[in-house]
């Protein structure tokens, strides 16, 4: 019987060809140093389809969700991969091929998964309250366990929360420990219902605040300050009909303003505002903060147009992403002004993406960016590896936004960068210094490698260059997971 894969850009190249690999390797060669400090867990889940789509083709956001941990402990780091078993990926397996859709359309699901979570469990995995959560924007978390990477199973909060949507984006409060998370689509598909919830640190519900949404568009992201929570929503919408009828989950509109919804975290009920902004697409948030008069500053990249083409607009076209004005962007919210336009200023004016601040700030005024960039001046070796695959980055930045000092590194005309990560060199540092972890891509080579830079020289390239003998699929998130007392693959501490 035949299984293969479309040959298409979705499932093909040193990107996107599916690494389908479940398994552990200790430790794995290191080219340099791993700082002693570092002691935890790196781990960030992709997209990686176990099957061929069942209608053929399929988008890159469907994939089954497989979560990597790197885990470093003395300088040695060892590497565990394993899927997370969702109702979906238990179903196909057992059927041994896909049984699954078009994206976020459960009707066009084989009806053997009816009723099932559609969740890939494949976009984010944070830590919290000992365990991993693994997360999809359109599903309740999976929860996993954290040594072991088992799936423990679909997670509602013991019981504290219904079946709803939950972003794959929650904030951790760094003061207090709290998650505060959000669910879109919150009524069923196409809705315009978000739910906000908020969960102290042993994962006990303390808030849960219902709003609507001018349009049932995507709200990806969003931002979290001591007073207010801050949803950026998208121009991209759902319909019932068009998803009933087979159709795509979402459609860009190009009419549509972008919208931010403002919600006080101290109002008992829903007490939202809905700023406007012109039309552009944004999928990621830096960091959000509230200014001594109140008013709220938010930093996010931003595009002048659609960025996700496999979610065109009506007429089928989408835009070519090179033609698109890309930046990163100061947004500026009044909650006391009269007037509901938000003010934009750009930051940092090439295309970049993944942004993080240092966590320890999330909330509160930040000076120090971390991103990928794509800057267009720098060589790109298309006679070797072919035309820039989605998401191709080619710089791993530390942006200064006090001085404007962009400290970034560019590996090759063949490699790609995915998110990095920031953790803290000690827990009183400075804000910013520390390091970043990234996997690399070499497209040329096939090959996929985890990197330790220093924040503090980004520019001098990684401080440490893990190998991996295989390659890795293009990833969305990850995390840092701190433990002071990690030791590793199968190693049990004296302790135990
Ligand atoms: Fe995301």
């Amino acid at each position: 019987m035949s299984l293969r894969f479309p040959k298409t850009s979705e499932f093909t190249g040193s990107l996107y060809a599916p690494s389908r690999f479940e398994g552990q390797i200790r430790d794995l060669e290191v080219e340099g140093q791993v700082p002693l400090d570092l002691r935890g867990s790196f781990v960030q889940v992709a997209p990686d389809p176990e099957y061929p789509p069942m209608l053929g083709d399929d988008i890159y956001f469907n994939g089954d969700g497989a979560v990597s941990a790197f885990r470093f402990i003395q300088g040695h780091v060892d590497f565990q991969r394993r899927y997370v078993d969702t109702a979906r990926l238990l179903a196909q397996r057992k059927a041994r091929r896909s049984l699954h859709g078009v994206y976020r359309n459960p009707f066009t699901n084989d009806p053997s998964v009816a009723g099932l979570s559609n969740s890939t469990a494949n976009t984010n995995i944070v830590p919290f309250n000992g365990m991993l959560l693994a997360l999809k924007e359109d599903s309740l978390p999976y929860a996993m366990d954290a040594n072991s990477l088992e799936t423990l199973g679909e997670w509602n909060f013991r019981d504290q929360i219904t079946n709803t949507p939950f972003t794959a984006h929650p904030k951790i409060d760094p003061v207090s420990g709290a998650l505060i998370a959000f669910g879109y689509e919150a009524k069923g598909i196409a809705s315009r219902d978000i739910v906000c919830y908020e969960f102290d640190r042993h994962g006990i519900k303390t808030r849960e605040v219902w709003i609507e949404a001018p349009y049932a568009g995507m709200i990806h992201d969003f931002a979290v300050t001591p007073n207010f929570v801050i949803f950026p929503l998208l121009p991209s919408t759902a319909d019932l009909d068009r998803i009933r009828g087979g159709g795509r989950h979402f459609e860009w509109q190009p009419e549509l303003d972008f919208r931010f919804g403002v919600l006080s975290r101290r109002a008992e009920a829903g007490d939202v505002r809905w700023f406007s902004a012109p039309n552009c697409f944004q999928a990621h948030v830096l960091n959000a903060y509230e200014e001594a008069d109140g008013k709220i500053v938010l930093d996010m990249p931003m595009a002048s147009g659609n960025i996700f083409y496999f979610f065109p607009q009506a007429d089928g076209r989408t835009e070519q992403p090179e033609t698109l004005k890309s930046e990163l962007a100061r947004w500026t919210l009044d909650p006391h002004a009269s007037s509901d336009r938000a003010q934009v200023k750009t930051l940092f004016p090439w295309p970049c993406e993944f942004p993080r601040c240092d966590y320890r700030y999330v909330g509160q005024r930040h000076q120090h960016a971390f991103m990928l960039v794509m800057d267009p001046r720098l060589p790109y070796a298309e006679e070797r590896i072919g035309p820039r695959p989605f998401q191709f980055f080619n710089q791993i930045a530390h942006l200064d936004l006090g001085s404007g000092h962009v400290d970034a590194w560019f590996s090759g005309d063949t490699d790609c960068f995915q998110e990095p990560t920031f953790v803290a060199r000690s827990a009183d540092s400075p804000e910013g210094d520390g390091y970043l972890i990234a996997l690399l891509n070499h497209l040329a080579e096939g090959t996929t490698e985890l990197i330790v830079m220093d924040t503090l020289r980004v520019q001098d390239g990684p401080v440490a260059r893990i190998k991996l003998p295989l390659r890795l699929r293009m990833s969305i998130h990850g995390n840092w997971v701190s433990d002071p007392h990690a030791d590793g693959l199968g190693v049990t501490s004296a302790s135990d």
